[in-house]
C-alpha cells in the first residue's frame, strides 16, 4: 500500500474510532462527499468534489460527467427497503462513479450506513474475497445476482469497532495493487 493510501487508512479508522460517522447523512449524495471528503482530505484536491472528467475502468465506462448531477439525484431517490434496493442503489452509485479515485472505499462505507439504518446489519467485508468482490462489481452494470449473493451470504450484526476496522482494511486492500 502506498502512503498515501496508508494516511487515508487512518482516516477511514478515525471516522468511526471518533464516532464522527454519526454526522454522516445517511444514502445521500451529501453523505458520501462527506465520507470521501473525511477519507481523502489533504490527499486528493478532489475530496469530496465531483468529478467533470469521464473515466472507465477496465472495458466499462462510468457515467459520462454532463449528466452525473442528474443521475446522483435519482440514485439518491432509490428505494432503501429490501436488501434487493440496498444493493440495487450501491450499483447504480458504482455506475455513477462521483469522484476521480476513491469511490469504491467510500461507497463501501455509504452501503454500510444505509444497511445499518435500515436492516441493522453491515457487511462482514472481511469474509468476501477480493477477486470475486471486484469480478462481482465488474459484472454489476450487467446482472447484479453475483454482489447480492455475495453481500447476502456475509452480513452481519456485530458492529464493535473491531468489526469495523476489519471492514476498512478489507475495503482498502481490495483497491491495492498486487
Ligand atoms: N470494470 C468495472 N466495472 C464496474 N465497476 C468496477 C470495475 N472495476 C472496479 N469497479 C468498482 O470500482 C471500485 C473502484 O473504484 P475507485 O474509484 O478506483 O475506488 P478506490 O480508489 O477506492 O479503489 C471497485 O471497488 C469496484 O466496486
Ligand atoms: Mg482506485
Amino acid at each position: 500500500m502506498n502512503e498515501l493510501d496508508k494516511k487515508s487508512l487512518e482516516k477511514a479508522k478515525t471516522l468511526f474510532s471518533s464516532n464522527d460517522i454519526k454526522n454522516i447523512e445517511v444514502g445521500t449524495i451529501k453523505g458520501l462527499k462527506q465520507i470521501h471528503k473525511y477519507l481523502f482530505d489533504s490527499l486528493y484536491d478532489f475530496a469530496g468534489v465531483i468529478r467533470k472528467e469521464n473515466i472507465s475502468k477496465g472495458n466499462f465506462r462510468f457515467a459520462n460527467s454532463l449528466y452525473l448531477e442528474d443521475m446522483l439525484k435519482k440514485i439518491e431517490t432509490m428505494s432503501e427497503k429490501t436488501l434487493d434496493d440496498i444493493i440495487d442503489k450501491y450499483v447504480e452509485m458504482n455506475i455513477a462513479h462521483p469522484f476521480l479515485e476513491g469511490n469504491g472505499r467510500s461507497s463501501r462505507i455509504w452501503l454500510d450506513l444505509i444497511l445499518k439504518k435500515n436492516l441493522n446489519k453491515i457487511v462482514n467485508w472481511e469474509k468476501i474475497d477480493k477477486k470475486l468482490y471486484l469480478q462481482a462489481m465488474e459484472r454489476s452494470p450487467i446482472n447484479t445476482l453475483e454482489i447480492k449473493t455475495l453481500i447476502k451470504n456475509n452480513l452481519t450484526d456485530d458492529f464493535s469497532l473491531k468489526t469495523f476496522f476489519k471492514g476498512i482494511e478489507t475495503s482498502y486492500y481490495y483497491e491495492t495493487e498486487e
